[in-house]
């Protein structure tokens, strides 16, 4: 999936040269569920990635085609739609309504859009479409805004027409990623450190093919209402206490017996993993990945038990992973409900890693594994 194919095909369809931006997917190498709760987290931006490719119109129109689903809509940039129709194009339809409530607004265009992160898998597939779009709409409008404020715009979008109460991670890694890094990023102050990723270990991907879907809200909201129940609780005890970023696990525990056993777990889930993304941060600046291994375990076991959001399919990744010769640590990464599982490979080891997961998750299965190498890439912008 080359910029330049992509540019072929809006020049096919629309008869103008297009300019090329993308915008990466992300996967999150631990601190799951704790954006929502202006936690810590450490993803990283992928070389799977959307393109788009924008070009003026002299009217109001915006037409928008989309490779992947080859489809193209045709909006009013004057009359926007205010609500999802649960269709692909809620995504880019969503960054040009709340471009326009920011009074930003765009004269007409043709726009390109293709991607290969893959749909509902936990890599952020939904982020990435709205920040390549954002990016072109932006600079065709003129408008110069910070990546911050880029990411802030698509979770607004993602939030408000959407409909998922998804946080700040995955718009904000697909704007600052980094190659060949992480990003421990706090998500209260959107302060983030880039963490040197070394090349003797691989991030390998391991996609479940079970879809998850969070538009529309579904159970990620659910999960979302539940921390929330936990924090209403906390605050009768102590009063400071804005979000899950506040409490730690002893004062958790204090409140244990007001609470009902699931709000309790998944509020044990947000309050341990914060810690799990600082130990794992220290683990990784010290170059220790049997460490870094066994905290994403131990987070993977919190997502499964506590927050339950995995599912069977990637619970039988992780163990098939963690029993291969080189893996460091493996967990779910991502929304949940399904999707990918993230492992620390080292690099020797990764052609054996692929093969037996493979083969071990179709004999358990009967499904056909997607497994990815990636490395960590680049935030997004135009494509040089
Ligand atoms: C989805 C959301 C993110 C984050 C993760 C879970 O990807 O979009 O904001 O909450 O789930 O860590």
């Amino acid at each position: 999936m080359s910029a330049q194919s992509i540019q072929e095909t809006h020049h096919k369809r629309f008869g103008t040269q297009g300019i090329a931006y993308q915008a990466p997917g992300r996967v999150n190498l631990i601190g799951e569920h704790t954006d929502t709760s202006e936690g810590f987290v450490m993803p990283a931006a992928l070389d799977l990635r959307t393109i788009s490719v924008l070009s003026p119109r002299s009217d109001t129109t915006a037409n928008i085609y989309s490779v992947n689903f080859d489809e193209q809509i045709s909006l009013d940039l004057q009359h926007l739609p205010s609500r999802r129709r649960g269709h692909w194009s809620d995504y880019p339809t969503s960054v040009l309504w709340t471009l326009e409530q920011r009074g930003i607004r765009p004269a007409g265009f043709d726009l390109t859009l293709s991607g290969n992160v893959p749909l509902g898998s936990g890599l952020s597939s939904s982020a990435s479409v709205e920040v390549a779009v954002a990016v072109a709409v932006l600079a065709h409008a003129g408008t110069t805004l910070t990546k911050p404020e880029i990411a802030k715009i698509c979770q607004f979008s993602e939030n408000n027409f959407v409909g998922a109460q998804s946080g700040i991670m995955d718009p904000f890694t697909s704007c600052c990623g980094v190659e060949n890094h992480a990003l421990l990023i706090d998500c209260r102050s959107l302060e983030y450190e880039a963490l040197p990723l070394p090349s003797e270990v691989l991030l390998v991907i391991c996609n479940s093919m079970v879809k998850h879907s969070l538009a529309g809200g579904g159970e990620y909201n659910q999960r979302r209402a539940e921390v929330q129940a936990g924090v209403k609780i906390l605050q009768q005890h102590y009063p400071d206490v804005h979000t899950l970023r506040d409490v730690t696990e002893e004062q958790l525990r204090r409140c244990e017996s007001d609470m009902a056993e699931d709000i309790f777990r998944r509020s044990l889930h947000v309050v341990t993993e914060d810690e799990r993304v600082l130990a794992a941060a220290a683990a990784l600046r010290r170059g220790d990945f049997e460490k870094f291994g066994l905290i994403m375990h131990d987070a993977h076991i919190s997502m499964r038990d506590n927050y339950a959001a995995s599912c069977l399919e990637t619970d039988l990744l992780v163990e098939l992973a963690v029993r291969q010769p080189g893996c460091f640590g493996a967990r779910i990464t991502g929304g949940g409900f399904g999707g990918c599982t993230i492992n620390l490979v080292a690099a020797e080891h990764a052609d054996g890693f692929v093969r037996n997961v493979r083969a071990g998750y179709e004999e358990a299965t009967a499904i056909q594994a997607e497994i990815y190498r990636s490395c960590a890439s680049d935030g997004a912008g135009p494509v040089a």
